[in-house]
């Protein structure tokens, strides 16, 4: 999967992580023992240190950009339109997080399988299994109807930090056994979160939504820390926006007897080169000026050549740009967070975000 082979240098991982130092001064981290020690690479007459994709995390948690939160956070990549752009920005995110040593479980929510497909790869073979249920991973509904333990639906990747519970069809059924739950508001939380939580073993669970309201979707809604709404710089969901936000503020109206309070964060994505593109954004930027990402994500392939690999575009491009947009939303999600937890220590670069905080606890 890591398309390094040959390990990754000190000017690499500096793009990578952000990393402002000097190479002698990197190189005395590892002399230190701070970091874990590189492979010694002769290349001409010199030799360069080279480290391994399985070193990228600790590498990540001492110098990277992203830190971990204090306590188990659940993050909801949702929006009413398709084709925003959460799946890629919560695989991007997820992906960035884990190599930052900070421990990450994806919920696939979306009966296509999307974020599933990209975490696992391929599994296309040229013939079928003896059994065909071998084909069909057990997800949520086979944990909350069938007895699957929580440990036994928990899928690996190639990063340790990075694990996820797939999505399958039995989400559908999920759904329908949710019109019967007596209390369908609360089953994520008590039959998901709560245990996961319990499990102590991650600082992020990352829930990719499908793009239409449903009982799982409130469900994951009231127990997320943070929603994350990507909104494509374009006229249709801009249309939509407004629907989305009106239904948005009447499900916080249901869920003020619980005393929830929806927190939202807005990013504005696939942004062109164009009047009507730039005009979207900047009602964006106005309608929700206390709750939007300061940095638009434009409009690149890059996010896809990335996902195919099944990397992020830290691995895979850190030199473009929007891989430096991309770190300046991300540093701005995990502040938001931190915020939220009363752990205000804006990373470095995040420009007015103490004060676009403030004005988010208000909104
Ligand atoms: N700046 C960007 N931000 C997000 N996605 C982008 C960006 N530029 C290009 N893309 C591409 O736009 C597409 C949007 O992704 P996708 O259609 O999976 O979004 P989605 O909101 O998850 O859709 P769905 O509602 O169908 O689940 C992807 O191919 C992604 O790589
Ligand atoms: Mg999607």
């Amino acid at each position: 999967m890591n398309n390094n082979k040959g390990g990754y240098t000190f000017r690499q991982i500096a793009n990578m992580y952000d990393i402002s130092l000097t190479k002698n001064a990197f190189y005395a981290y590892e002399d230190k023992g701070s970091i874990p020690s590189a492979e010694r690479i002769t290349k001409g007459k010199t030799q360069v240190r080279a480290w391994s994709i399985a070193d990228l995390p600790l590498i990540g948690e001492k110098l990277g950009y992203l830190k971990k939160p204090s306590s188990t956070q659940i993050v909801s990549f949702f929006t009413q339109k398709g084709g925003t752009g959460k799946t890629p920005l919560a695989f991007q995110f997820a992906r960035t997080l884990a190599l930052h040593n900070i421990k990450v479980l994806v919920i696939g929510l979306d009966s296509q399988e999307t974020i599933t497909n990209i975490l696992r790869g391929s599994q296309e073979t040229d013939s079928l299994p003896e059994n065909i249920d071998d084909l069909y991973d057990d997800g949520l509904f086979e944990i909350f109807k069938k007895n699957v333990s929580l440990e036994d639906a928990i899928q690996n990747t190639d990063l340790k930090t990075l694990q996820f519970i797939p999505e399958n069809a039995g989400l559908a059924a999920l759904e329908t056994d949710l019109n019967h739950s007596a209390d369908p508001l609360n089953v994520m939380e008590k039959f998901f979160f709560s245990p996961l939580k319990k499990l102590n073993q991650f600082d992020y669970i990352i829930c990719d939504c499908n793009p239409s309201w449903g009982r799982i979707i409130n469900s994951v809604l009231a127990s997320s820390d943070l929603l994350v709404s990507p909104l494509k710089c374009d006229a249709s969901t801009l249309t939509t926006t407004k629907t989305f936000f009106g239904l948005l503020a009447d499900f916080e109206k249901d869920l003020e007897y619980k005393g929830v309070n929806i927190q939202k964060f807005v990013i504005p994505t696939l942004l062109e080169n164009n009047k009507l593109s730039r005009q979207v954004l900047s009602y964006y930027e106005t309608r929700f000026s206390n709750i939007c990402a300061n940095t638009p994500l434009k409009k690149t392939v890059t996010i896809d050549e990335a996902q195919i690999l099944q990397l992020s575009v830290l691995e895979y491009l850190p030199n473009s740009p929007i891989y430096k947009d991309l770190i300046s939303v991300f540093k701005e999600i995990t502040d938001v967070i931190a915020f939220l937890n009363g752990e205000d220590e804006p990373s470095k670069d995040t420009k007015d975000s103490k004060n676009k905080k403030e004005e988010l606890l208000q909104a």
